[in-house]
């Protein structure tokens, strides 16, 4: 029903099978989270539910949080309001005493200074089609290849066809209705009817229907939003309750409504030049020049640019395994209902590992902040955890699987969002906190740079959150080799991160061995604070190994500097301890214990997503190490039962070489952690457990990367080893995967790889595109497959 036009574009951007999301009913309204299939641009988010006659579709606005500056004049993220460095020393002789010291309260800022807020939900835009209710040949389709989200069905005789997306180029979501037959009154509006402490301004003129409104009084966060009609006909006319109606001419057969949004939040606005103000303009204006521009536009071209922009991105790179059971023609609710890790599916895990690089396209492109706790999809006003960002994995993972799968130069956000809101009043929170160079922050962030400790240590005390990120910085380096990023984003980055620790390293005065350890520090979310946490021994000493490396690409001429780094990781407590019972410890001091199955794998951190373990992989005391410490944590269910935590372990378990293990949490994630829109959420219960709000995005995007985990394992070579770089392709590919291949997946160094592997999941095919340097490619036997 589509032009003929756009069915072409569409098809052949379509690979050999449509990756689709797809339903033979609307979303339920009553459970949106759960059941809608998002759309997005990086800044404005979308989730159509596809009711019929009554439509409502949920907006987003990356940046709409309360709090902050927005909230009070006295916000200082989070920080003391004046120097508490003079404490340390006193907490550091206590640890030295005793291994512990629970009370570091004075390096806390003032709760009744937060000001934390939350991202909040937009709005909804409802668009009604008289007269239209019942209906049949209902079909809700999500198209992962083009960023197409479509909803068909009959009703009174005629055929339907909405089609809705979220462009990046024109800034706005578009949602057209299509029909064979005349259309009836079409009514559109805007809602906001959760917001009262002020409710929102709804209104309606020439330029369309308006919503207009604040996070609270006086101060709060303005956002505006308009909705138009695509060359809007004479005939339209405001209605009495604020909505735009386009009455039916009876011969009209098409009308697209063009919806856009912003706030005044200005992520360049947050340093102190600006007063840590992130106050940027009325949003008004450009809002309304954007929506002018996108209704002189013609649905088709809009909707054409936009399925070449997104699939440029989307066909970077792709995974094909096999679709035994036929699961491309069954509903991906009843797939995922049905879906049982005892038998598991080839197809949904495919269609899971798309969906991953899906979201990310959606959630994070220039100029928008990098995706949140949930990318940038609520229908809340006071998410979960703020759906803030928790710097302790989430952020992270939220990028692991970018650079191997070709959507690394979308990153963009992340380093804006680190440069312009972080470091700045981070760079105060060092000074304050322990009269650091650098920059620091803790295990949540706010888009209002809050840097300062929040009041439970053992959650909150986390100042490595920057150095894990730091991974993140490497990896943008080491794929692209863009050298031009590296000194000027990447490196500056790297330098203060090695900076801040090279201050922060201290003589271990509890072990007196002569090496430097972190103290005070808590491993994230568990245990004491103590000193020597295993987790910060190895991404410290990875923040060094990165300067060493890029180095010379750097320009960096202070070679006293270079030293420094050099003989501070040479004195580091290392990352692996081997313990009492044969694991990995996780703190200096052996507490562990084999039953502890605490949802984080911080230990492990060098091992996945790290290399300060794996480096030593030839090393079979290691790795039964890791192998133990990865036992002893259990599969993921019984501390929070997240699939974050399940799919970090998969990653883990693949790197092992072990394809059983992985394959079975990985079948175990998508029966616990998915709902059947594919969002990763909690399970909540026991046994048969269910799956229920809040979703968190983490485990979408770590779903990819745990395939991708299964598929190669391509390590950093450490700046001090002659190794040749060797990539193992296929660790932990299933029998059941047979018949699959990957095209175009990124490698160390620059350029990719192509393979494809045997009914035993045995790679066998590989060709390599583009790389320059030395490198050994082996397939999980060791046997070599490319030698250059
Ligand atoms: C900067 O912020 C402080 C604290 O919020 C406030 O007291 C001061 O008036 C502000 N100064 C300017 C120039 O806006
Ligand atoms: C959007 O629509 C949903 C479903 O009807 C409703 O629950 C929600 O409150 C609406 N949101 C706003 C901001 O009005
Ligand atoms: C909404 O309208 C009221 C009454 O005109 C006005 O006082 C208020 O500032 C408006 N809200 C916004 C966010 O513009
Ligand atoms: C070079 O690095 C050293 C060690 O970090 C530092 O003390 C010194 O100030 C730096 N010199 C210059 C010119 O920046
Ligand atoms: C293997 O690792 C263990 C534990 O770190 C270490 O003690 C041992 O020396 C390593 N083996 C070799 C051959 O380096
Ligand atoms: C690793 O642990 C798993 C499960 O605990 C065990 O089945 C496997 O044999 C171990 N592998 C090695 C190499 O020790
Ligand atoms: C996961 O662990 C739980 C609790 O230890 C156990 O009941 C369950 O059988 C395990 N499931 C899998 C797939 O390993
Ligand atoms: C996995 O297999 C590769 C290739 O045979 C081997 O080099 C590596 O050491 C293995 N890893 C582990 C943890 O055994």
């Amino acid at each position: 029903m589509l032009p003929a036009r756009l069915i072409a574009v569409a098809t052949c951007a379509l690979g050999v099978r449509a990756r689709k999301l797809w339903a033979t009913e609307p979303a339920d309204a009553g459970n949106i989270i759960m059941t809608a299939y998002p759309l997005g641009n990086g800044k404005l988010g979308a989730m159509p539910l596809g009711l019929v006659g009554e439509d409502i579709v949920v907006l987003n606005e990356h940046s709409l949080w309360s709090g902050g500056p927005f909230q009070s004049p006295d916000y200082i993220g989070g920080n003391p309001p004046a120097p508490v460095y003079t404490a340390l020393p006193g907490i550091r002789e206590t640890i030295w005493e005793t291994q512990i010291n629970n009370d570091i309260s004075a390096l806390y800022g003032d709760p009744a200074y937060y000001y934390y807020g939350n991202y909040e939900t937009l709005g909804n835009l409802t668009v009604k089609i008289a007269g239209v209710n019942k209906y049949t040949s209902y079909n809700r389709a999500l198209d992962l290849e083009t960023g197409i989200h479509t909803a068909e069905f009959k009703s009174n005789g005629a055929k339907f066809a909405i089609t809705t997306f979220c462009t990046f180029l024109d800034q706005v979501c578009a949602y057209n209705i299509q029909s064979n037959k005349p259309l009836p009154d079409v009514t559109i509006g805007l809602q906001d009817s959760l917001r009262s402490n002020p409710s929102s301004n709804a209104t309606c003129d020439a330029n369309g229907v308006h919503l207009r409104g604040q996070t609270q009084e006086d101060i709060g966060m303005i956002f505006d939003a308009r909705a138009q009609v695509i060359n809007r006909p004479k005939r339209a006319t405001c209605t009495s309750s604020h909505g735009l109606s386009v009455p039916s001419d009876g011969r009209t057969t098409s009308l697209t409504v063009v919806y856009a949004a912003g706030t005044n939040y200005d992520q360049k606005k947050g340093t102190k030049a600006s007063n840590y103000s992130f106050k940027g303009v009325d949003p008004a204006p450009a809002v309304l020049s954007t929506i002018e521009k996108a209704s002189k536009k013609s649905f088709s071209s809009m909707y054409n640019a936009h399925v070449k922009d997104h699939n440029a991105l989307f066909s970077q790179f792709s995974l094909d395994l096999p679709d035994p059971e036929k699961s491309a023609s069954v509903p991906t609710a009843t797939l995922m209902e049905n879906y049982d890790y005892d038998i598991g599916d080839p197809f949904v895990e495919n269609l899971l590992f798309d969906y991953g690089r899906y979201l990310f396209i959606g959630s994070c492109r220039d100029g928008s902040l990098p995706p949140n706790l949930q990318g940038i999809w609520t229908e809340s006003l006071t998410p979960a955890w703020s759906a803030d960002y928790h710097v302790d994995v989430n952020v992270q993972m939220n990028h692991w699987h970018t650079e191997q799968t070709g959507l690394g130069e979308i990153q963009g956000p992340l380093w804006d969002f680190i440069i312009d809101t972080w470091v700045p009043r981070g760079t105060e929170t060092a000074a304050l906190l322990y009269d650091a160079p650098g920059f620091v922050g803790f295990s949540n962030l706010n888009t209002f740079g809050f840097t300062g400790q929040m009041n439970a240590a053992v959650w909150s005390n986390y100042p490595a959150s920057a150095a894990w990120l730091m991974q993140n910085v490497w990896n943008r380096y080491d794929y692209s080799r863009d050298t031009h990023w590296w000194k000027t984003v990447g490196y500056p980055l790297m330098k203060s991160i090695a900076e801040y620790w090279i201050h922060e390293m201290v003589p271990d005065l509890y072990s007196n061995d002569g090496t430097l350890v972190a103290a005070p520090c808590n491993s994230p979310e568990h245990g004491w604070t103590t000193f020597g946490c295993t987790h910060y021994q190895q991404l410290v000493w990875e923040v060094f190994d990165h300067v060493i490396e890029g180095w010379e690409a750097s320009g960096d001429k202070n070679t006293t500097f270079l030293e420094t780094v050099k003989e501070t990781q040479s004195r580091l407590s290392p990352g692996i301890i081997i313990g009492w019972f044969g694991q990995i410890q996780e703190w200096k001091i052996g507490w562990d214990q084999p039953n502890d199955e605490h949802r984080h794998l911080s230990h492990l951190v060098g091992w996945y997503p790290g290399y300060s373990i794996g480096t030593h992989m030839w090393n079979k005391t290691v790795t039964d190490a890791v192998n133990v410490s990865l036992t002893a944590r259990g599969n993921g269910t019984t501390d929070s039962n997240t699939g974050w935590e399940k799919v970090w372990r998969v990653a883990c378990w693949a790197q092992l070489n072990n394809t059983d293990i992985a394959y079975t949490y990985l079948k175990y994630a998508i029966d616990m952690n998915y709902a059947n829109n594919g969002f990763s959420v909690y399970t909540t219960g026991s046994w048969p457990y269910e799956l229920a709000a809040p979703f968190q995005i983490d485990a979408n995007f770590g779903y990819s990367a745990a395939v991708l985990a299964m598929l190669i394992t391509d390590l950093p070579v450490p700046s001090a080893s002659k190794a040749i770089h060797t990539v193992i392709l296929g660790p932990a590919i299933p029998p059941e995967w047979k018949g699959g291949s990957v095209r175009d997946m990124r490698i160390r160094g620059g350029g990719s790889v192509d393979f494809s592997w045997d009914s035993n999941g045995l790679v066998n095919k590989a060709t390599l595109h583009n790389h320059k340097e030395a490198i050994k490619i082996v397939d999980v036997n060791g046997k070599v497959l490319i030698h250059q």
